[in-house]
């Protein structure tokens, strides 16, 4: 027997690998090669334990028939590491080139949207709402009062509550720089951390998963879809980014992941701006 197979608690054979495998590639786009397995059990045998069940082969049954069980899974499969201020040279690009001008329009009337896709536990959200705001608390209250509007999305429903609550743990605030950790962080419940109100206001959290349909009117300015097309095969990937070149404005701007590429097919719709940011051109 293949190593990565042979557990304690669970018998979990290839097969029900293959299973749960087709079912995130299905659900969520996700692809688990058979060099998961391990992952794949740690995190199901929690499921299936809350279930009460006495094995993958009852859970795999109750998940094709249970959506809300389903929904569980694939909130347990999901990889949802994030860091504030992760890959910084996106928030400084977007200070430098992309908020100046849509700071503008939002003083004459105008509208701005940004989108955080694939926000995780709204820490990329958050960090694009204070560099924008800088240290300056008066300032939220007047965006607050603008045509401005910054939604983050994600597949998992157990990290969106995370988001809409802020709280965080006490390590994980230390990546915000000093001066903006002073005035949006406060204290949290024990010992952690909370972020301020007026942060919260500004950011409105759905649920979205990016394979299936997109309810937004209205066009985005920039959108940060960063460290989650990793988990995608070459075909979803392309589908998606020339759906979220659909989504933008000419002129507005892409960042992604770190190790994440444009498509050929869709880099023809983009130039290319530095590490890992695109701009519309068409
Ligand atoms: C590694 S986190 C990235 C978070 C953040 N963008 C960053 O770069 O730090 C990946 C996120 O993608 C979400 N995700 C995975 N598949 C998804 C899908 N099909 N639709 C929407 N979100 C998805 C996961 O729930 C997870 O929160």
């Amino acid at each position: 027997m293949n190593l990565a197979y042979s557990h304690r608690e669970f018998s979990f054979e290839p097969e029900d690998h293959t299973a749960i495998a087709r079912l995130a590639y299905e659900e969520a786009g996700i692809v688990l090669q058979p060099t998961k397995a391990q992952l794949v059990y740690g995190r199901l045998a929690r499921r299936i334990r809350a279930c009460g069940l006495t094995g993958f082969a009852d859970y795999i049954a109750l998940i094709q028939e249970d959506s809300e069980e389903r929904t569980h899974a694939i909130d347990a499969l999901t990889t949802n590491h994030t860091s504030f201020f992760r890959e910084n040279h996106h928030f400084e690009h977007f200070m430098e080139t992309c908020w100046p001008p849509l700071k503008k329009r939002l003083a004459t009337g105008g509208r701005v949207r940004l989108w955080s896709a694939a926000c995780s536990s709204g820490e990329e959200p958050y960090s694009l709402l204070m560099v924008l705001l800088g240290t300056d608390r008066q300032s939220a209250g007047a965006l607050a009062k603008q045509d401005f509007r910054l939604l983050g999305t994600d597949l998992s429903t157990e990290i969106l509550s995370s988001a809409r609550n802020a709280r965080y743990h006490a390590d994980t605030v230390k990546t915000i720089p000093p001066a903006l950790r002073e005035v949006w962080v406060g204290k949290g419940e024990a010992g952690g951390a909370q972020l301020h109100p007026l942060l919260r206001q500004l950011a409105t959290f759905r649920y979205l998963n990016l394979l299936g349909s997109w309810p937004m009117r209205n066009r985005f300015d920039a959108i940060f879809c960063r460290n989650v097309m990793i988990y995608f095969d070459d075909e979803t990937k392309a589908r998606l980014q020339s759906r979220l070149a659909d989504q933008l404005v000419v002129g507005g701007f892409l960042y992604i992941g770190h190790s994440e590429r444009l498509a050929p097919e869709v880099a023809g719709r983009f130039s290319w701006i530095g590490r890992t940011t695109f701009q519309k051109v068409s």
